[in-house]
């Protein structure tokens, strides 16, 4: 397909974008690759009206690049897989087909969901088998940015590209946006699909894991990420640098991700999610901008930021952020240390003049990290309830008995790991602490907590709510929440690997 046919369309995806949202990254002359939304079907039963959606679970064969072809596994063919786009208020239904040759099913990441919807083989649903369907329900009540994923055998599948985003629009918005693009970041290990190596190095073997349901209670493997073919000498971090080569924007890498497209003055609004299992370091070249919300959920008098500070997005975190396009294109690029990670880079260009520009009078090299625990005001103390229950828990990392890298909680690993039995109603406060050397982004599933300190400051009277939260290393962080959404839920590490190493507990509730 050729240019103009392109500008002709996504003239056209503008003018949706004015009632819908705009969400397509923009291609110049390749395919599209677009987050496309999941076309809804309106339909009614006896509880009235509903919007439903069709998701399959298929083998795709998904060009990362050009020349890099991979056997992906997705939600409706791409990656990431559709956008399940709806409004507060709406009743919704998502059936999920499986045509893989493996188990699967869908975890709403961050989404308040009912327990019976959230996902996990073994808790709270059987996994899904090929040749299967199940149909999740939920009602769309608190406005955000999501993420869906399987969580069968995470630390393969959803590295392998069963994910997709879910957004939920609020019914009256505050503030109108001119485009409104959604970036998921992931990074990829082509090798573990047959590739040919690109830097011939790395070599882990993904393929003697267990991806049948492995009944231990949470849909994940724990057959035990054996990395053991790699340097003994080599931290986990450095080999998933080295494994993971090729960094993605909705799927696309390098000269294939695409370009966005703004005009001077118009509000843009970008939704980035990080699917992956590494950090990214976002950074906007001189372009002022707000991060407007963290994992869905709005900040508190935030501030415009100068595009010469970055922020950072840990696995499975989302950020709004907010611009003003002011006229001069950048690049919004990437700042980690992986080597690869530097060959993100998303234009942003002006209508009329197509040309990408890497605005670098800012120039720096290492821009400044935004710290999100500085967003909120006010005396966290004041606030506070009285605890019901509160633990503390060391994330940290040991050898087990057979030599492999294990990720623990307090010394365990998951299943041995200690459980949290909670109340409807209970104010529950953990302390997380990370002594070791890698991130370790941990996520609550079924609730949003607040997050209260961090290395004993206290963040926010307003408080900053999360749902998955970077401890990094030397990090002691405080987070609390009520116990208001009854079930058995998951908290676990969101570097999947970590997860299936032993990094995972439940809140279970009484
Ligand atoms: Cu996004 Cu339990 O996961
Ligand atoms: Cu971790």
């Amino acid at each position: 397909m050729n240019r103009s046919v392109w500008i002709g369309l996504i003239g056209g995806l503008a003018v949706i974008g004015a009632t819908l949202g705009g969400y397509a990254l923009w291609q110049p002359e390749a395919q599209q690759t677009a987050t496309m939304t999941v076309p809804a079907a309106a339909k009614t039963d006896g509880q009235g009206a509903y919007k439903e959606f069709v998701l399959e679970a298929k083998e795709s064969n998904w060009v990362l690049k050009e020349g890099l072809e991979v056997p992906a596994w997705t939600y409706n063919g791409t990656v990431p897989g559709g956008q399940v786009r709806v409004t507060e208020g709406d009743r919704v239904k998502v059936v999920l087909n499986n045509s893989l040759s493996e188990p699967v099913s869908i975890h709403w990441h961050g989404y308040p969901v009912p327990n019976a919807m959230d996902g996990i083989p073994g808790v709270t649903q059987n996994a899904v088998k090929p040749g299967e369907s199940f149909t999740y329900e939920f009602v769309a009540t608190v406005p955000g940015t999501y993420w869906y994923h399987s969580h069968q055998d995470g630390a393969n599948q959803v590295d392998r590209g069963l994910y997709g985003t879910l957004v939920v629009e609020p019914k009256q918005p505050t503030v109108t946006y001119d485009r409104d693009y959604t970036l998921v970041l992931d990074e990829w290990n082509p090798q573990m699909f047959g590739a040919t190596a690109e830097k011939g190095k790395s070599s882990t073997d993904h393929s003697g894991h267990d991806r049948g349901n492995s009944n231990t209670g949470d849909g994940m493997d724990h057959s035990g990420h054996d990395m053991s073919g790699m340097s003994g000498e080599m931290t986990h971090d450095a080999m998933m640098k080295m494994m993971y080569n090729v960094y993605t924007v909705n799927g696309k890498a390098g000269s294939d991700i695409g370009r966005l497209e703004v005009t001077k003055g118009e509000t843009v609004k970008l939704r980035f999610i990080n699917a992956g299992f590494m950090r990214h370091r976002v950074h906007l070249q001189g372009q002022p901008y707000r991060i407007t919300h963290t994992d869905g959920q709005a900040i508190a008098d935030a501030p415009l930021l100068e595009g010469a500070e970055m922020f950072e997005i840990a696995p499975g975190e989302r950020y709004d952020i907010e611009f003003v396009a002011d006229g001069t294109p950048f690049t919004i690029d990437y700042h980690d240390e992986a080597e690869a990670a530097r060959e993100l880079k998303i234009p942003v260009v002006y209508t009329g003049d197509l040309k990408a520009v890497d605005r670098e009078a800012d120039g720096e090299a290492n821009p400044a990290l935004v710290d999100i625990s500085r967003y909120g005001k006010g005396d966290a103390a004041a606030a506070q309830p009285i605890y019901d229950i509160e633990k503390h828990f060391v994330l940290d990392s040991k050898k087990d008995s057979n030599g492999n890298e294990v990720y623990t909680i307090n010394g365990k690993t998951f299943p041995n790991t200690e459980q949290v039995n909670v109340k409807k109603g209970q104010q529950v406060k953990f302390t997380l602490t990370n002594p070791g050397t890698s991130d370790h982004p941990m996520h609550l599933h079924g609730h949003f907590f607040r997050v209260l300190s961090k290395d004993g400051k206290a963040v926010s009277g307003a408080p900053l709510l999360k749902d998955t939260l970077n401890v990094r290393p030397g990090e002691t962080y405080e987070i609390a929440f009520t116990a208001d959404n009854d079930g058995n839920w998951m908290l676990h590490c969101h570097d999947l690997h970590h997860a299936a190493a032993g990094m995972m507990t439940h809140v279970n509730y009484d």
